[in-house]
């Protein structure tokens, strides 16, 4: 007998039926709940509420699992390249080694962008964040390939402007660092594998050939591998319901970007690294700032802790300190700020408010160590984890599009005036 839930109201008694998912999570369908009752559901923040199934990605948050398509993160960062990965998570299927040879022939066709978008550069003050300029880029490709606004367009044009967006990103990317720098930009070089070439636009002159470091290499597959999907976050969310009003992908993807950026979702891992250097600056009073973040007087959180599904461990952050801790020494580098980040982590986790909440680092909490250590300066840093989660919006715009799921438009409990008449502004106290 399949399982329902009971709702009474008002004498009532409704049946609600459970829907289960393949890892026997559970959620009460509520889709016919107003229209039955009259009622409709409260959840800020959408903290219990599932906007969509999926077969994507799967967590447990009191596990620590996180697995794409069924496959570990931990398998997946320790073995794949990343662009495996974004066909795993774009495509559903690990693909065969022809097929891998075709996606990653047919994304290196398209990593110029057209000439003239290298004026919009120029129009940016020298400060300006990246990840603004990224998302304004992002949205602008839409221009270019008017076709792509089309909401009835085929698989096939849709094919065409994923490999696109995975083309040019990784450009655009280096293009707004380079900007910043006032340095020429580089084109692409596309005998290059996809993070060899993100390297070569970034720190490549034209007046001397580059070779990446392969350490760098395998760090930065790792890392973008370890960002690239994590189901219905802000982001993803954010994606998914731009993409519901049929907005075209360019469209969608540039909604992603703007909501990575805030600092309690992608922006942390910039936000991380300030921190951690005004600690060091302040002196390394650890227990000073574990008590700032304690306090409820104070607005200041410990940037890279807690998480909204993980209330155990964040997988991905034990890969990401034992990969810093690997990359340093690789790279013979020492960096203070990462000792002030494993005092911090262990001040932190023995304090009884970060153990009652269940506050762990989070994926971000490592993550900037690793990115200076390569060279990323801290405002690259959103940038970064924007590359690395491309193939999960793009996987889940797709899902969602051929789902047909409707347009996502939530409701509100209206709290505010009741009907009242106009005053003119001569009778307005
Ligand atoms: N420092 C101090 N207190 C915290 C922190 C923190 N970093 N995070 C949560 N809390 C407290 C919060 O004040 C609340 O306390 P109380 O129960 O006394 O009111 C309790 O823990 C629960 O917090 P919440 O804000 O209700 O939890 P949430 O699920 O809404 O927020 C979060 C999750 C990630 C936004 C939050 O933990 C946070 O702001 N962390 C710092 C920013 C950060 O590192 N973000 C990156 C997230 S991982 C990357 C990604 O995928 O986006």
């Amino acid at each position: 007998m399949s399982e329902v839930a009971k709702l009474e109201l008002n004498g009532t008694v409704y049946e609600l039926p459970v829907f289960t998912g393949s890892e026997n999570e559970k959620a009460i369908d509520i889709k016919k709940l107003r229209a039955e009752t009259g009622y409709i559901t409260l959840d800020p923040g959408f903290k219990n509420t599932g906007s969509t199934s999926s077969a994507i990605t799967f967590l447990d948050g009191e596990k620590g699992i996180l697995r794409y398509r069924g496959y570990p993160i931990e398998q997946l960062a320790e073995k794949a390249s990343f662009m495996e990965v974004a066909y795993l998570l774009i495509y559903g299927e690990l693909p065969q080694a022809h097929e891998l040879e075709n996606f990653h022939n047919s994304i290196t066709k398209h990593t110029l962008v057209h000439e003239d978008m290298k004026q919009f550069f120029e129009a940016y003050p020298a400060q300006a964040h990246p990840m603004g300029i990224l998302a304004s880029m992002v949205c602008s490709l839409s221009t270019f390939y008017p076709e792509s606004q089309d909401p009835n367009r085929g698989y096939e044009a849709i094919d065409l402007t994923i490999h696109r967006l995975l083309a040019k990103l990784p450009t655009l990317a280096a293009m707004s660092y380079k900007n910043a720098m006032r340095h020429p930009a580089m084109y692409p070089k596309n005998e290059l594998g996809y993070c060899e070439n993100f390297l070569h636009m970034m720190f490549g002159m034209p007046t001397e050939e580059y070779t990446p470091d392969p350490v760098v290499v395998d760090a930065l597959n790792k890392l973008l591998i370890l960002h690239a999907d994590h189901e219905q976050n802000c982001s993803a969310s954010t994606v998914r319901i731009v993409g519901s009003s049929q907005a075209n992908l360019y469209a969608s993807i540039a909604a992603g970007v703007s909501a990575l950026w805030g600092p309690l979702h992608g922006g942390a891992n910039q936000a991380v690294i300030e921190m951690l250097t005004k600690i060091q600056e302040d002196g390394g009073d650890l227990q000073k700032w574990v008590d700032k973040a304690k306090d409820k007087n104070d607005a200041f959180r410990l940037m890279g802790f807690g998480h909204r599904v993980y209330k155990n461990f964040d997988p991905r952050a034990k890969i990401i300190k034992k990969a810093a801790d690997d990359v340093l020494d690789k790279l013979g580098i020492d960096d203070p700020i990462l000792d002030i980040a494993k005092q911090l982590e262990k001040v932190a986790l023995e304090d009884e408010y970060f153990v009652q909440r269940g506050l762990y680092p989070n994926v971000d909490f490592y993550s900037g160590i690793i990115y200076r250590a390569l060279g990323i300066p801290t405002e690259m840093f959103t940038v970064m984890f924007a590359l690395g989660r491309l193939p999960g919006w793009i996987a889940q715009w797709k899902e969602m599009v051929e789902n047909g799921e409707p347009i996502g438009r939530p409701r509100q409990v209206y709290t505010g005036a009741n009907e009242r008449d106009y005053v003119p502004m001569s009778d307005r106290k």
